[in-house]
């Protein structure tokens, strides 16, 4: 596929089925995550890929931060909200999470490194539309929240960047919209004296 025609086409596919990925598809995707710009060739991504029982623990961790939001977790009408909180990690077969492990030295800027990881994110969801997979870069409150750092051993200086749940498309792409370039470009091509 042509990288015009995949970045155009690309969609976030939110519904797929529950059937598995095949491993060798989903390593050629994290293998395009890797390949993504990133300064002082630190690499700070990092995957986390859960599939079949391994997306549990998210579910649960999912559950338990709507859970600490609630005056009273325990009423019925709550209860039913935490399980299908906890369904929510089972919506597809595999579930990319990534992380930004920011370089302990000097030089290193860590927002750069979470724009890092958010390019080995793009990367694989592109990867995913041209295998004809269905992708969506999910976040939500869990994503920044102790626990779930905690669940992926993750340390105060990481950063969970997000979810790819990933899985053979269920839908069809939604059409999808963007505002024209020259209403968010400025092109500047004299000399702005007003300027240092
Ligand atoms: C940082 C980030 C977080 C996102 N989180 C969610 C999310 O939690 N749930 C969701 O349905 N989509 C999420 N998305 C996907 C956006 O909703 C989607 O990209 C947007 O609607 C544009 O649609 P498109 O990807 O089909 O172009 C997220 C995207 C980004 C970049």
């Amino acid at each position: 596929m042509d990288v015009f025609e995949a970045i155009r086409s690309r969609a976030s596919i939110g519904k797929v089925l529950p059937e598995p990925v095949d491993r060798a598809l989903v390593e050629q995707i994290l293998e395009a995550g890797t390949w993504a710009p990133n300064h002082h060739h630190t690499e700070p991504w990092r995957f986390f890929v859960l599939t079949g029982e391994g997306r549990k623990p998210l579910g649960r961790v999912m559950a338990a931060v709507a859970a600490a939001k609630m005056a009273d977790p325990e009423s019925p009408e709550n209860q039913a909200r935490l399980h299908n909180e906890a369904a929510k990690a089972l919506r597809a077969p595999v579930i990319i999470a990534v992380s930004a492990h920011p370089t302990d030295k000097p030089n290193i800027v860590r927002v750069e490194e979470v724009a890092a990881a958010s390019a080995a994110v793009q990367n694989m969801l592109l990867a995913a539309h041209a295998l004809g997979l269905g992708a969506v870069w999910r976040t939500g409150p869990a994503t920044l929240h102790p626990l779930t750092k905690q669940l992926f051993g993750l340390g105060p200086e990481d950063e969970l960047v997000g979810f790819v749940y990933l899985g053979h498309p269920d839908m069809q792409a939604p059409p999808r919209h963007r505002i024209a370039t020259t209403d968010k470009t400025t092109w500047i091509d004299t000399d702005q004296e007003h300027w240092q």
